[in-house]
């Protein structure tokens, strides 16, 4: 049911409020109102809310005080803010501040439903894959991730591009959000977008803009992620799913700094910094013309290959003990310690989802133990280590969907990761293997 998205309104205007309770309730939604920021932020003291719309512009408080108050609260909610016609200077800020979109007056009830769809999905998404948000603190002590740092710390500060590769989980966005941070674009937006998640026309519409009546449904000016981005920096994460249109555009963007709107007249300079990252083998990509190769040596100025956990089992102490603080304090537990039988168990895991799974592995099991030491019955692996051993065994019942995972999973080790051989040896196409692997960590 719909009805238990609950969304937060904010605006001084009236007729204005009540319109967009009237669309949001045909949709389904529960609202409240709010006439200025104070009352908003009185109502979320009472309340949680999946999304807020706000006005920029309001006496007292401006709908951008009003999300940094929000966020020094520690609150993710997006917050949507709606911008006065032409006040392109306040969307910038909106971005700056951190508002999840903004949407220009006058709109359509359309677009308010879309952008609050979305904002919702995005909401939800971080709620259940994405609770573990990477700032950009990196935990580790193992040499090859030193010498990325060092790279990325000597590089950081100019306007250089990066890309990042690695397997999924091992800790790109955070090594993209440490470059942000360690440059002087830390004060301007960080922004990241996923090539993947969005069909192509979307994904150019979001990255360069688009004016006003440029094709079917552009009912106002949007601007793009880029500019959106001015001064900070753009992750581009899954980089290999970009068609070669866009990749030629992206090209000209790393080549001249300017981008053109969709349906614009002028091209438009545009300062940022641009991150790129992939868990897929460019290599690969580039020989099946999938990738454009001076697109890939335009972006690895540096080369940044974080590698794989089981590649570098030094930091898996160091990590647990990282994760066990982190979700003791989180949880009001007490200070915790990992046995020695759980350490060896995590020390001889493979760790197909390299650091995030071992994030989430011992999340569990500081919420579920009920002592200060972690032992192996509280380390629930997702798979067993070997097929064999496990199916059957112990009188464990296991269903179809067990050993299916078990064995993808298992010949994802046995090659290195190698999703091409893998998918091959168990006669599944690559996507059917992608959506698998995305199912396991979700
Ligand atoms: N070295 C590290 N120190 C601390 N936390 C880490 C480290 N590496 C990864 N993490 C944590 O692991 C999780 C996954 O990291 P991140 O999102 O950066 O991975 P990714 O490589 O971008 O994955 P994907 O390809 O799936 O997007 C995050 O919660 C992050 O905070
Ligand atoms: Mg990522």
């Amino acid at each position: 049911m719909m009805t238990s998205k609950a969304i937060l309104i904010v605006d001084d205007d009236k007729d204005m409020r009540l319109a967009l309770q009237e669309t949001l309730t045909r949709r389904g939604y529960g609202t409240t109102l709010a006439c200025n920021g104070i009352e908003a932020l009185e109502r979320m003291r009472e309340k949680e809310y999946q999304a807020i719309i706000a006005d920029i512009k309001m006496p007292g408080m401006s709908g951008v005080e009003m999300l940094q108050e929000v966020k020094k609260k520690g609150l993710n909610t997006p917050l949507i803010l709606i911008t006065a016609y032409g006040k392109i200077e306040d969307a910038v800020e909106a971005m700056k501040a951190g508002a999840f979109d903004y949407i220009q007056k006058p709109f359509s009830s359309e677009a308010v439903e879309a952008i609050v769809d979305k904002a919702l999905e995005q909401n939800n998404k971080k709620a259940t894959k994405r609770r573990h948000m990477p700032k950009g603190e990196i935990i580790t002590n193992d040499p090859a991730m030193q010498k990325i740092i060092e790279l990325a710390s000597m590089v950081a500060p100019t306007r250089a591009p990066f890309l990042i590769q690695g397997e999924s989980g091992t800790g790109k966005e955070v090594l993209a959000r440490f470059i942000h941070n360690h440059s002087p674009r830390k004060e301007y937006p960080f922004i990241a977008i996923n090539c993947a998640a969005l069909p192509e026309g979307l994904l150019e519409s979001e990255l360069f803009g688009h004016e006003k009546g440029s094709f079917t449904g552009a009912i106002s000016r949007k601007l793009g992620k880029f500019e959106l981005a001015q001064g900070g920096t753009l992750m581009l994460d899954e980089i290999s799913e970009m068609n070669l249109h866009l990749q030629a555009k992206l090209l000209r963007v790393l080549q001249e700094y300017e981008i053109d709107r969709l349906g614009g007249r002028e091209p438009i300079s545009i300062d940022v910094r641009i991150i790129a990252t992939t868990n897929r083998d460019l290599g690969e990509a580039i020989a099946e013309k999938k990738f454009r190769e001076d697109l890939f040596y335009r972006l690895n100025v540096v080369s940044l290959v974080i590698p794989p956990l089981r590649e570098r089992r030094e930091d898996i102490p160091l990590l647990t003990d990282h994760f066990m603080h982190k979700y003791s304090r989180d949880n009001g537990k007490g200070s915790k310690v990992v046995s020695k039988n759980a350490l060896s168990l995590l020390m001889e895991y493979p760790w197909p989802g390299n650091v995030r799974e071992l994030e989430n592995i011992i999340e569990r099991a500081v919420i579920l133990s009920r002592d200060n030491t972690l032992s192996p019955k509280d380390i629930s692996l997702p798979f067993p280590l070997s097929v064999k051993a496990e199916v059957g065994e112990n009188g464990k019942q296991c269903s179809m969907k067990d050993m299916e995972k078990a064995l993808i999973l298992k010949t994802l080790t046995e090659y290195n990761n190698n999703r091409t051989h893998t998918a091959k040896t168990l006669g599944i196409s690559i996507r059917t293997l992608r959506n698998k692997l995305k199912e396991y960590r979700s």
